[in-house]
């Protein structure tokens, strides 16, 4: 392999699982700021229709041969990366799914890239990788002590990713992500997972359908006994990843970064919030609490904010809730 060569303001930027919710958002964020865009997806979850006009490439991140010739035919100067799975629960029971997909997936991307010479990568990392955190909200320092195999695909490629930069120069801005959400303010999309497993939408379908969400645990040590968690709105992690590409055009350096809103939110008075918003009622029923589930995540995001220079501007739980409800109307129009 041959020692990466740094450039300047990356141009041409490869954006793998680009047709999946985050991907999606960035991809049009990408765009909006002037980049030229390229998607790399193998559409297991991912929505063709959210990148209109965008190329795309349907392959998958376990095959080498396929990203190798993706590298010999493009030309690129950064990637982003955010093909995966990113099921906990689901990640318990088949940790080989996750460990093939999300490990050998990662590490084909940075032997592309490295053999290629591009060497800038944005990682979407995961609070997953803290565990049980010991201090709230949580820094960047705090232990990273996954309780999942998610978590642990997660905090591997962060450490593969120093090492890759130390030994050929590939410079990366890991993001790890707190719980994305709400849809993009224009409409034009928003979170279509199946299976849905995230709190937000999974709301929303329960209005609609008239049958009860389930609430994982109400005898939580917070306030409400339910568990909270930092909602932070996907157009602002799209934004944070523009962002991120600018610092690796103007620093040699590798960063880990927290991205959240800095507040918690327990699913109790997400429910509240979005009766309040949509003026429907939640019917909702108490079950017991998720194993490996933490009482409380919440980030510190002042790295971000002092690194890239990013300000979260949607991420209040009003704006999340009705940019997510808007897009669930339109999407159960079609
Ligand atoms: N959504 C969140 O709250 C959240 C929080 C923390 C971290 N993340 C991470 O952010 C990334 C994006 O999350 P998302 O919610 O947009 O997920 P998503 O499932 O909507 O998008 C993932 C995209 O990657 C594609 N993909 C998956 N595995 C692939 C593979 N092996 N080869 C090629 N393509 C593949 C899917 O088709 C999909 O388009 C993931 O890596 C996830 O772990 C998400």
């Amino acid at each position: 392999m041959s020692n990466v060569v740094t450039g300047n303001r990356p141009e041409r930027v490869l954006v793998t699982g680009g047709a999946g919710y985050i991907g999606a958002h960035t991809v049009k964020a990408l765009s909006e700021a002037g980049y030229h865009v390229t998607v790399f997806d193998d559409l297991s979850r991912g929505h063709p229709e959210h990148i209109p006009g965008i190329p795309l490439i349907i392959g998958l991140m376990e095959d080498e041969d396929a990203l190798r010739d993706v590298f010999a035919s493009y030309e690129f100067d950064a990637v982003i990366h955010f093909a995966g799975e990113s099921q906990a629960g689901e990640s318990v029971l088949k940790p080989d799914k996750y460990f093939r997909r999300n490990v050998i997936g990662g590490l084909n991307l940075c032997s592309a890239m490295v053999r290629k010479g591009v060497s800038k990568l944005v990682f979407s990392s995961s609070a997953a990788v803290y565990g049980d955190p010991e201090e709230i909200p949580i820094s960047e320092q705090s232990p990273v002590r996954p309780k999942s195999p998610y978590g642990e695909s997660k905090a591997f490629l962060e450490r593969a990713l120093a090492w890759y930069d130390r030994a050929y120069g590939l410079k990366s801005v890991s993001l790890r992500y707190f719980n994305a959400a709400g849809a993009d303010p224009g409409c034009s999309m928003g979170e279509e997972h199946e299976p849905e497993t995230h709190l937000i939408p999974l709301v929303f379908r329960a209005i609609s359908a008239q049958t009860p969400l389930t609430v994982f645990g109400d005898d939580y040590p917070t306030p409400d006994g339910t568990a909270i968690r930092d909602y932070v709105h996907v157009t602002d992690l799209a934004g944070a990843h523009v962002l991120a590409l600018d610092f690796l055009g103007k620093n040699q350096d590798s960063l880990v970064l927290n991205l959240g809103s800095g507040k918690g939110y327990s699913v109790l008075e997400i429910i509240k919030e979005a009766e309040r918003v949509t003026g429907k009622k939640v019917p909702y029923v108490l079950g017991r609490r998720r194993q490996g589930d933490p009482a409380v995540l919440v980030a510190s995001s002042g790295k971000a904010v002092e690194m890239l220079g990013w300000r979260p501007r949607l991420s209040s739980l009003e704006d999340i809730i009705s940019t997510a409800w808007a897009w669930h109307v339109k999407s159960s129009m079609r």
